[in-house]
């Protein structure tokens, strides 16, 4: 059944698990993140990017999601809408049906321009205002995510600020966070603490002057009623770089954000961890070694099959590290 964000995530919260919020773009990613839930028995979260709906289509990204609630009707889903840029962008998906938007006004209708704290305040809270009244959530999001190594925003794939941030902005303020809670009243906030979207996050593996989940702490001690959530949180497996190299690819060295300290920060109040990297990088491993070992193959079906069980495999394996596993 679709369900809101807020009911989600109150029962993670009161159970001590994380959920992971998969982007989904087309059926093969849909069809891996239901089959790997319907196997571990977990609720899900599922989320539609402005990338996303450019390249599927809204009517056709909700009919996808909503075949996934018609064929795992035991599957609590939510349908959320990630990364909305404006209250007008959050209205429109609460009227095809999403039961959860993100109005992310720590960057302008550009996407790219970090705003002033006021601008953030009022759009976010003009969003909860209107989605709130049709019992849909809202995800806020206070600071920038970026680059603590070298102080530049996460924009090479297009998603995110653009150009150089100072520390500050790039480190979610406690105080700052409980007085944006209190005025806006969203259900969930996205935190800043070092990471950036796409699959260049880090050149060495990550320590804690890099990827601050001490950050993560000070906020949950200010707020701990507040569900936070961690955007940019691929792991970047090295086996699915190493077999996507293997096999004609060209991805130079780098790093993710290592499983083992996202369940330190759920832990530490967050519910909610955005993956969308880790299944573009597993199908495409996928692919490449499928077309590679099998040169004569030219049946689609075959190597998307391929894609679908590198995503299941991940998706499996974040429901359980998460705790998201048997609360279904
Ligand atoms: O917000 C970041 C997600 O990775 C979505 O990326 O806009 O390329 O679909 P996208
Ligand atoms: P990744 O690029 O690390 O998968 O992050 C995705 C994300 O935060 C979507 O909002
Ligand atoms: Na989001
Ligand atoms: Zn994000």
């Amino acid at each position: 059944a679709l369900i809101s964000m807020r009911q989600l995530l109150d029962h993670a919260a009161e159970h001590g698990y994380g959920v992971p919020a998969f982007n989904v773009n087309n059926l093969e990613q849909m069809r891996a993140i239901m089959e790997a839930a319907d196997k571990t028995d977990s609720p899900v979260i599922v989320q539609a990017s402005a990338g996303a709906r450019k390249y599927a289509g809204a009517p056709f990204l909700r009919h996808l999601i909503l075949a996934a609630v018609e064929e795992f009707p035991h599957i609590p889903v939510v349908m959320h809408q990630d990364h909305g840029t404006s209250p007008a962008v959050c209205q429109r998906s609460i009227q095809l049906g999403f039961s959860s938007v993100m109005m992310d006004g720590s960057l302008g209708e550009d996407g790219k321009t970090p705003t002033s704290y006021d601008y953030n305040v009022d759009v976010t809270r003009r969003t909860v205002e209107m989605a709130h009244a049709c019992g849909v959530s809202v995800e806020g999001e206070l600071g920038c995510l970026g680059s603590l190594e070298t102080g530049q925003a996460g924009e090479e794939d297009g998603v995110g600020a653009e150009g150089t941030l100072d520390h500050s902005q790039m480190l979610t303020d406690p105080e700052e966070a409980a007085d944006f809670v209190q005025k806006t009243q969203v259900d969930a906030l996205a935190i800043a603490i070092g990471t950036s979207h796409g699959a260049y996050k880090f050149t060495r593996p990550p320590t804690g002057d890099i990827l601050a989940i001490e950050q993560i702490k000070k906020i949950h001690a200010r707020i701990p009623d507040t569900h936070l959530v961690m955007h940019g949180s691929s792991s970047v497996p090295q086996d699915w770089l190493d077999i996507i190299n293997q096999y004609g690819g060209e991805i130079p060295e780098t790093y993710g954000v290592p499983v083992e300290e996202i369940v330190e920060g759920i832990k530490h109040g967050v519910r909610k961890v955005n993956i969308d990297t880790d299944l573009r990088l597993a199908s495409t491993g996928a692919v490449r070694r499928f077309l590679s070992e099998n040169p004569a193959e030219f049946d689609p079906r075959k190597f998307l099959k391929e894609t679908m069980k590198a995503m299941t495999d991940l998706c499996v394996a974040r429901y359980e590290a998460f705790g998201t596993a048997g609360n279904a």
